[in-house]
This record gives C-alpha cells, structure tokens and sequence, in this order.
C-alpha cells in the first residue's frame, strides 16, 4: 500500500449492515468453461436470493469486461489482473453486506486462489460449473468455440487455453445429469445447510 494511504475506520460495519438486512454477505463464485451455464444458473439463484428478500448483486462478464476492466482481454496476464479486480470489487460488496455472485471462466486455480485470498476463505463458496467442453463445445450459444477452432479467436479457454477444474469446491454441478431448476435447488439447498440464508 502506498505509504501516504491512511485507512479511516467507519462506524457503520459489514456487521451492522448484515444485522439490519438479517442475512450474512459471502460470494457465490461460479466457474466454468464458457458456455457451461455460470450465469444461467447464477441469474437463478440471484432470483430465488432476491425473492426471499434477500440483497443481491451480480457481477459478470457483461458488466465487468464492458467497464472496469474494459481493455483488459485474455491472455494469462490480463485474465490475472481481471479477476484480482473483481475479487476486490466483490470484497466491496461484501463489506457492503450483499451476497455478490460472481460468473467468472477464472480458469486457473492459482488465480482463484488469489481471489479467495482477497475475499477471504471464509467468505467465498466456490462452485464449479461441470460442464465438459465436448457439451460446450456442441451448445457453442455464441459461436465462440466455432471461431476459436478456425483460429479467429486466440486464448480461447479449453481450446488453446488452459482450464483448470476445482479440486475441492464447495459445490460442483453437473448440467448435463440434472436441470437448471434442480442446479438452482442445489445451491440454495446448500445455503440453507450450512446456514448461510
Ligand atoms: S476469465 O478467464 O478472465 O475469467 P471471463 O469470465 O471474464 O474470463 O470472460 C469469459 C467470456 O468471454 C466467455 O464466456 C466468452 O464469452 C468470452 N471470451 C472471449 N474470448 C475468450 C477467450 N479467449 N477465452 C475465454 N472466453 C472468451
């Protein structure tokens, strides 16, 4: 940190705002090949949080790679400072006391353990989207696998580019074997458990 930057301790804390929205705030990260289904099944489950009244935000691709992080594109640099940026931004949130779903490909595990180290461990559920790049590959919704294989798009992850699949994430979720409603039911199943809403 620069050495002039002094931190100012605010009376209102991420614990009084959790107190007065009577829910805990975490992150929901979701990983996964492009076009696994992340932010489908996060636009879900934001739902089902939001309808019990629940503070929500998502962040994704669309809203982060068109701002913050515009100008940023994929090579392994530029994927690392995209998702220190939103770790920090959601570490914002977080302390804002809303529960943060982040859809995010975050293909590697050091950079997700970066992220984890930002949020903070105890404050991130990680859920892997397990969808194989045959399956993404045969959705292809943006046509972007397509390109990627006719060596128009370069750095594409799972063709040129590495995925590394979670080892031990707190959820994993297997779209191809059970719906979007029954992956959805799964995670709020899961919050429910472990006493997280
Ligand atoms: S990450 O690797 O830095 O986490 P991020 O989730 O922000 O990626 O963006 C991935 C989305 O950008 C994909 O779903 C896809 O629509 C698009 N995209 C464009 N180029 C690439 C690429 N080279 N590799 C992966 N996704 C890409």
């Amino acid at each position: 940190m620069s050495k002039n930057i002094v931190i100012h301790d605010y009376d209102i804390t991420r614990s009084h705002r959790n107190k007065v929205n009577g829910h805990d705030s975490f992150v929901l990260w979701f990983t996964g090949l492009s076009g696994s289904g992340k932010s489908t099944i996060a636009n879900k489950v934001e739902e089902e949080l939001f309808y019990k009244g629940i503070h929500t935000y998502a962040l994704d691709g669309d809203n982060i790679r068109s701002g913050i992080n515009k100008g940023l594109g994929f090579t392994k640099e530029d994927r690392y400072e995209n998702l220190r940026r939103i770790a920090e931004v959601a570490k914002l949130f977080v302390d804002s006391g809303v529960v943060t779903i982040a859809a995010f490909v975050s293909p590697l595990i050091s950079d997700r353990d970066q992220v984890k180290e930002i949020v903070g461990h105890e404050d991130l559920i990680e859920i892997y989207v397990d969808t194989s790049l045959e399956e993404c590959e045969n959705r292809d919704v943006k046509g972007l696998y397509k390109k990627a294989r006719a060596g128009e798009i370069k750095n594409f992850t799972g063709i040129d580019a590495p995925y590394e699949a979670p080892k031990n994430p707190h959820l994993q979720i297997s779209t191809v074997d059970i719906s979007i409603e029954m992956s959805v039911k799964q995670i709020i199943d899961y919050l429910e458990e472990t006493r997280r809403i």
